[in-house]
């Protein structure tokens, strides 16, 4: 017994040791391949990215992935990679190649991480799966029927415009930020459960759903997929606030799916809502492919429709505001363009009255090109046999990604002076660069709901123009200065702090 403890005492280091020097010598072989061996070996880009994942995850950390990936692109060129097996590419022709191609492009391991339930339609990667269950959507996100929805989005537009006249009369600086994400995260719950959240009646931003959370755990853990099976099970045990709060913020979130399927199943609404043809189908118990189907599939979708839904709407219109405040020039030119137009009975602007306003477009574009929001790298995998991209050959099986925002801040692609907001750039004659602006992704994966996203930014921005000046608040920084806020991204970009503006009420008032 005591000659074991003796030997295990003198094993116990010995063995530590030699697995300590197998580590090292495991990781120096590893960097040594990754660097110079490795088929992407011969592309530029930083020379931690090369080796190892985490640079990226560190790059999410830190809230401007996006700018980094930008700077990169601009040093070395359309291609550069940023991890052991991934290229990032910003070039025009390859958004057509990728993104145009079919199911010939998967999309990555990275998308998994994004799954707190089931996979659902954003982050699946089986094709088969995503064509069935597109299909069954689809119909309810097209333009017809997100207009039939219009009256709803109305009813949270009356609500919005009480709340800011209240400030606007008694003269009280208000976070159009917060409002802003008030408004829209009620039109989802209108528009995908047949009730609003509440959130503009309570006012409440502990209410709201903390997809930010959930967001930038899924973008920091996904780009090491081995780490997301742990993901839910392991982080809560680990006893960092931060990564406890993401944790914590996913597992509210999806709660919060799973009761609003729930309650829209126990309600006896009739409505057309977004989980219509879902909830036909869970009836039937299988799918239009005859794969089972039950209430967690549908509860998946849910979830994935907030995460999707919410933020990323809400920040492009807060932006397209924070533009134009810095912008009088467009800010007067588009109120011009707005009051052309007959005005409604009621405070909110139709969505046929201003969508095909031209310089409106031009804002909206301007705005989703200068910050398209959803700013991760949208990646995808080379298929077998490997292809021409940009000019080189990608080996099949190697994560290829676009990131729009270096896309969009490209002068070979959209022209000179990328950094201002200029509308006016796409009232160029023969100036058609639509193909390459991909706000919301592009082929087969775009984005479902852009027909709502596009509904309500038209709406707000055309309801709260006609209806108010409007000024930035000042003093409303922390240093008390008047200046713009910054933005930052977590996977979704965004202001970084509050939006104070002072409303002045226009006369003649409208309704
Ligand atoms: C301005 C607002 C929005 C932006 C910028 C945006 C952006 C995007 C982008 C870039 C993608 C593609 C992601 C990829 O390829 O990996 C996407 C997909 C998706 N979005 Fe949006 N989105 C917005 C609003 C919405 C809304 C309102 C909904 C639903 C209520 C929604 C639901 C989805 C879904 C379900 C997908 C996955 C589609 C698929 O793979 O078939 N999004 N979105």
């Amino acid at each position: 017994m005591a000659t074991s403890s003796l030997l295990f005492g003198l094993g116990a280091p010995l063995l530590l040791s030699g697995l300590t020097l197998l580590l090292c010598c495991w990781t120096v072989a590893q960097v040594v391949y990754c660097r110079y061996f490795h088929p992407l070996s011969v592309f530029p880009g930083p020379f931690l990215a090369s080796f190892t994942n985490l640079w990226k995850s560190y790059q999410v950390l830190l809230g401007k992935y996006e700018d980094t990936l930008l700077k990169l692109h601009r040093k070395h060129g359309k291609l550069v990679r940023i991890g052991p097996n991934h290229l990032d590419v910003s070039d025009a022709d390859s958004v057509k190649n990728i993104f145009g191609a079919g199911r010939t492009y998967p999309k990555s391991t990275f998308y998994d991480a994004f799954t707190a339930l089931r996979p659902n339609l954003f982050g699946t990667r089986d094709e088969q799966v995503h064509s069935t269950r597109r299909k069954a959507v689809s119909n309810s996100f097209s333009a017809q029927s997100v207009a039939s929805m219009e009256v709803h989005m109305d009813r949270c537009m009356e609500k919005l415009i009480r709340r800011l006249d209240s400030a606007a009369e008694n003269g009280e600086a208000i976070d159009i930020k917060l409002w802003i994400a008030f408004f829209v995260m009620d039109v989802l719950g209108e528009l995908a459960f047949s009730r609003p959240f509440g959130v503009l009646d309570s006012g409440d931003e502990y209410q709201m759903p903390p997809v930010r959370e959930h967001v930038l755990l899924a973008t920091t853990s996904g780009q090491t997929p081995w780490v997301v099976p742990y993901v839910n099970s392991m982080v809560p045990h680990v006893p960092v606030p931060s990564l406890q709060r993401m944790v914590r913020g996913r597992k509210d979130l999806r709660q919060m799916a799973i009761d609003s399927v729930n309650d829209r199943l126990r309600s006896d609404s009739t409505r057309i809502d977004l989980l219509g043809r879902l909830l036909d189908e869970l009836k039937s118990g299988v799918d239009s492919k005859g794969r089972a189907l039950d209430v967690v599939d549908v509860q998946t979708e849910a979830f994935g429709f907030i995460v999707a839904g919410s933020h990323t709407t809400a920040a492009s219109t807060t932006l397209l505001l924070w533009h134009l405040l810095r912008n009088d020039e467009a800010f007067a030119k588009l109120r011009d363009e707005i009051d052309s137009v007959p005005r409604p009975s009621s405070p909110s602007y139709p969505y046929s009255s201003v969508k095909t306003l031209t310089y409106f477009q031009a804002v909206v574009d301007e705005a989703f090109r200068i910050n398209p929001v959803f700013v991760m790298p949208l990646m995808r995998v080379v298929p077998d046999g490997g292809r021409q991209i940009a000019g080189s050959y990608i080996p099949g099986g190697t994560d290829i990604s676009i990131c729009n925002h270096a896309l969009h801040h490209d002068d070979s692609v959209f022209g000179p002076d990328l950094e201002r907001f200029l509308p006016e750039r796409w009232l160029q004659p023969g100036y058609d660069k639509h193909a390459y602006l991909m706000p919301f992704g592009g082929g087969h994966r775009a984005c479902v709901g852009r027909n709502i996203a596009s509904q309500e930014i038209y709406k707000i921005v055309a309801s709260l123009l006609a209806r108010y000046d409007i000024s930035l608040a000042l003093g409303s920084a922390s240093d008390g200065m008047q200046r713009m806020p910054q933005t930052k991204s977590f996977g979704v970009a965004d202001l970084d702090e509050r939006f104070m503006v002072e409303l002045k009420l226009r006369t003649p008032i409208i309704v």
